[in-house]
This record gives C-alpha cells, sequence and structure tokens, in this order.
C-alpha cells in the first residue's frame, strides 16, 4: 500500500534498484512506492544516503551504468496515457521523449551539469532542438522569455553569457530555465540549493513553488532542509535506508509524525513552527551500510521502541489517517501510533546523554 492519491502524474510501485560493485550486488532500493498527485509539491527527505537520488534518477532512467532496475514499476501519466517509464529502454527513444520534455530535471551541481565553453543561452535552447523541430531565432525568443520569467535580469543580453559569468544563485536559474524550457509536466529538483546562500535558497525556493501554483506544475523536491519542507511542500515523504518509511500530507508528516525514524529526524533539525521548547536531539546510531539489511524494519537497530515483531518478515504500510500512511508495526488499527503516546523511551540528546522524554 502507498499513499492513497485520486490522479497521481507518477507512481513508483514496489520499486527495487540494485548496484553491481566490487563487493558483488548491493540491494540500494527496497520496494520503494510513492505516489506522487498531479500539481502537487512533494518534498523527500531523509539522511545522506538513504536512496532520494536513486530514486528520483531511477524515475528518468539515469542509474549509473552499474545501477538497474531489479523489480517494481514506474508509471507516468500524462494526458491520459499511462507510460511504463521502468520497461523502457535506457537509452531508447520512448524515455528521450520524456526526459527533459515532459520530465524536468535539477540537479545540485551547477557547474558540472553546465558546458563551461558554450553560452548559456544556447545550451537552453539545445534543449528545444532536441524535442521540438523549431528554428535558432525562434529557440533564442524561447529562451530569453524564459530567463525574463525566471528573474534573469537582462534577458536579452545574458543568454550570450558563459556560464562563469553567472553567480551561483543565476546559474541555477539558467538550470531551471534548462528543465523548464520544453514544458514539461514534472519537475524533480534534486538538492538545487545546497550550495547556495539562504536568501538565494529562498528565492529558489519561491520560484520554484510558483512555477507549481501559477504555472500547475508537479514539483518533487529533494531537500536536507526541513525549514525549506515546512514552507513549501503540500506532502512529504521520509526515506531511511532504501525505503520510503512514511509519507502524508506537511501537516501529518510534520506536525503528527508516526515512524520513530521520522519522530527522530524532526527532533534533530531546526525547522519553522517547530515547539522552541522541545531541544534539539541527535539519531543514536549511525546509518547502516545497505548491504547489511536483511529482513523486518531497516530502523529498528536504532529504534528505542523497537520489539521482536520488527526484526523478521516485512514490514507493511500501515495507515495513520486519510491520506497518511507509515511503514511500522507499532500504528494500530485506530492509526494512533503506540509509540508517539509511549512516554518512557530513551534517546539521546546532543550533547551525547541519555535524556528520557
Ligand atoms: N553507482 C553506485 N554504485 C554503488 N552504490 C551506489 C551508487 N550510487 C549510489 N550508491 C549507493 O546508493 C545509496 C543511496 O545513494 P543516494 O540515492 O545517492 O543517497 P541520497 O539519499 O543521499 O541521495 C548509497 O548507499 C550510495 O552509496
Ligand atoms: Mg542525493
Amino acid at each position: 500500500m502507498s499513499r492513497l492519491g485520486t490522479d497521481p502524474i507518477l507512481s513508483i510501485q514496489d520499486l527495487d534498484v540494485k548496484f553491481t560493485t566490487s563487493e558483488g550486488e548491493v540491494h540500494i532500493l527496497r520496494q520503494v512506492s510513492l505516489d506522487i498527485e498531479r500539481g502537487s509539491f512533494l518534498c523527500i527527505v531523509g539522511e545522506s544516503g538513504c536512496g532520494k537520488s536513486v530514486t528520483v534518477h531511477s524515475v528518468v532512467q539515469l542509474l549509473p551504468e552499474n545501477g538497474e532496475i531489479t523489480g517494481g514499476r514506474v508509471l507516468f501519466t500524462v494526458d491520459g496515457r499511462d507510460q511504463e517509464i521502468s520497461s523502457m529502454s535506457r537509452y531508447g527513444a520512448q524515455i528521450r521523449g520524456i526526459r527533459g520534455a515532459r520530465i524536468g530535471m535539477i540537479f545540485q551541481d551547477t557547474m558540472s551539469s553546465l558546458n563551461p565553453a558554450h553560452k548559456v543561452g544556447r545550451q537552453v535552447a539545445e534543449n528545444l532542438h532536441q524535442h521540438r523541430k523549431i528554428s535558432r531565432r525562434e529557440a533564442r525568443e524561447l529562451v530569453v522569455k524564459m530567463f525574463s520569467r525566471l528573474g534573469i535580469p537582462d534577458a536579452e543580453r545574458r543568454v550570450d553569457a558563459y556560464p562563469h559569468e553567472f553567480s551561483g544563485g543565476m546559474r541555477q536559474r539558467v538550470m531551471i530555465a534548462m528543465a523548464m524550457i520544453c514544458d514539461p509536466d514534472l519537475l524533480i529538483a534534486d538538492e538545487p540549493t545546497t550550495a547556495l546562500d539562504v536568501t538565494i535558497q529562498a528565492q529558489i525556493m519561491e520560484l520554484l513553488k510558483t512555477l507549481q501554483q501559477e504555472a500547475g506544475k508537479t514539483v518533487v523536491l529533494i531537500t536536507h532542509n526541513m525549514g525549506l519542507v515546512s514552507e513549501v511542500a503540500d506532502d512529504v515523504a521520509v526515506m531511511y535506508l532504501g525505503r520510503v518509511v512514511e509519507h502524508g500530507s506537511r501537516e501529518q508528516v510534520l506536525k503528527n509524525p508516526q515512524h520513530p525514524y521520522t519522530q527522530a529526524l524532526l527532533q534533530s533539525v531546526p525547522f519553522m513552527g517547530m515547539d522552541p521548547n522541545v531541544p534539539l536531539r541527535t539519531i543514536a546510531g549511525q546509518t547502516p551500510s545497505p548491504a547489511s539489511v536483511t529482513d523486518g524494519c531497516e530502523f529498528a537497530g536504532r529504534c528505542p521502541y523497537v520489539q521482536d515483531r520488527c526484526l523478521t518478515g516485512k514490514i507493511a504500510f500501515r495507515q495513520a489517517a486519510d491520506g497518511h500512511v507509515a511503514r511500522c508495526v507499532l500504528l494500530d488499527e485506530d492509526g494512533m501510533s503506540e509509540c508517539s503516546r509511549r512516554d518512557d523511551a530513551r534517546v539521546e540528546d546532543s550533547s551525547g546523554q541519555e535524556a528520557r522524554t
């Protein structure tokens, strides 16, 4: 079961991804399920290495050479037509017709995504030429329009500049222009502002939010920044060790987290709207390596509420409320988490001492 949606633009169903490494095959994504509602703004959060990037790369068939989708499927639905991306060949014409055209991607590292030797306008126009029959002049006009729309000043002149002539924030706008130029239905942004300063981060987020609200785009944003999540997300998905462990609306996940990992994650980072009287805590223990995951709940080794039944078998999603699911056995049938009611659990506070909550 994933979160119930009425009109998902993207449906990720029990997705499994494996990588072949020098140490053998490593199972990185395990039954990742996520329905992304058309027109919504979804944030995917979770500690580094939990599989957020691998998930979105799978969605557009951009896994590294040694990675492979080994189970499940990805359905992309536009114009009333389901397209099974997971069964497309990764170098084929079908996925090339979707990637960059119907699904736009924005990545963190703007310097390595832009070619330093070419003018930025030409690089953005390239995407148009790949997907449409269009004259150079028309393409240039569209790029200038897109630059202006995205707040790049003096767009007419700036299309002829080179990447190094742009600031980090402006380069990120160029990347968004590149992702947006073919008017995609879905925009995926993988930590697009991590390298930028706080003011610029806020401007880029505002831009993404405007594209969602005014241009009707669906946005998937991967971020570490819970402050941003609390401002822009409609929905939040929490990943841990190659799995989605919780998914719900922003209110549900941030105000009433059900999975002990989400609870720990929210207690470990400051964000807007949090209770200032609750001290920040670190999550006890280390994220294990994906290779060590076996049966049961992947968070069991670090969970303050662990029980015998967490250690074996398949842990299913349970519904906490309408549209709010978590993969935890402690969620009982009434949809109230036993763990959020328990008050005797031990967690470590940020000084490393054990505290009682
Ligand atoms: N090409 C690769 N080969 C082997 N393992 C990889 C490869 N790319 C990513 N991984 C592993 O997959 C896991 C998830 O990575 P990633 O999706 O990048 O995490 P994040 O949540 O930080 O985006 C990590 O354990 C990472 O080491
Ligand atoms: Mg990543």
